[in-house]
């Protein structure tokens, strides 16, 4: 079972420029500002890593404020420390974006007759309300200068159900449903909003998830990604969280203005099944 970063089959992405993200990016952002939430660790901070190379001026919203910080000052951005389980931190956030990535996202694992009420609503929260709210607060911005993207991070759980995830999988329903909702009111004004919706992602959240059940069931780490996480999966490794950021970026690129009310599967094949 392949579980390495690269396996040797498969180079890396492709670098027009080589070097560094930072050094290869076209700067087709240039002079647009970026808001990402949950962008201090995982694949939000892949993605405010891509947008500040291609040239965007990115807010660096998380509640984990060292990292925040540390990643805004590395790509001239700014830090936003704030928890997004409050909906009401979102009017205290920049209205002024030209591309918003609503990423920020928590999991919780157990039975419907088991799961916590209260863990059912804060992922409600922060994974659905919260992004209606910072789209709510940035859209009429992006209305009024005639351009915006709007990407959302779903999840193949956005599209297929697993069980004991209801309170995941009943929010990336909910997020694919309201992106979709934002494209067909945002298009005349030159916005789009998709989805980004990929399978499991190398970030650490899941190779601790790994290294657990590895333990939980004694079997070995590449076992649990090919055989449980990845077994709907045609493709049997974990997705780096840079290429969902490249994903990311594409659909915030100059050519994908008809490309709206959709959401990118990254699922390795999962959906195809
Ligand atoms: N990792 C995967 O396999 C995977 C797969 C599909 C979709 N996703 C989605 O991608 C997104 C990012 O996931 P990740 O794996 O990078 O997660 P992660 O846990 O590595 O990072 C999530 C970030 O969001 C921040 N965050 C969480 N709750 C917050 C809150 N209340 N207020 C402010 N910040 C908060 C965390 O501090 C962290 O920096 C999520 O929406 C997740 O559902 C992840």
């Amino acid at each position: 079972m392949e579980t390495s970063r690269r396996p040797d089959h498969e180079p890396a992405t492709p670098s027009p420029g080589g070097g560094s993200p930072q050094a290869r990016a076209e700067p087709v952002l240039a002079g647009r500002t970026a808001l990402v939430t949950g962008a201090a660790g995982g694949i939000g901070r892949a993605c405010a890593l891509a947008l500040a190379a291609a040239g965007a001026h990115v807010h660096v919203v998380d509640r984990a404020g060292e990292a925040a910080k540390r990643l805004a000052e590395e790509i001239g951005g700014t830090p936003w420390v704030v928890d997004l389980s409050d909906p009401a931190v979102v009017d205290t956030l920049p209205a002024g974006a030209d591309v918003v990535v609503n990423n920020a996202g928590l999991q919780h694992v157990a039975p419907v007759h088991e799961f916590p009420p209260d863990r059912f609503a804060l992922i409600q929260r922060v994974m659905v309300e919260t992004p209606f709210r910072i789209l709510r607060r940035t859209l009429p911005g992006m209305y009024e200068r005639g351009w915006g993207r709007v990407v959302n991070i779903s999840s193949v759980h956005g599209l297929r159900a697993s069980p004991y995830k209801s309170a995941y999988v009943t929010a990336k329903h909910a997020l694919e449903g309201l992106s979709k909702v934002v494209a067909l009111e945002a298009a005349e004004h030159g916005v789009t909003s998709n989805c980004v919706s990929p399978g499991y992602v190398r970030t650490p959240l899941v190779e601790n998830q790994i290294a657990d059940q590895a333990r939980a069931h004694g079997i070995s780490e590449a076992d649990v990604v090919g055989r449980v996480m990845l077994e709907r999966s045609a493709v049997k490794r974990l997705i780096e969280p840079a290429d969902v950021a490249e994903a990311v970026l594409w659909l915030c690129g100059p050519h994908t203005g008809h490309i709206t009310g959709t959401s990118l599967s990254m699922d390795g094949g999962w959906t195809a099944n």
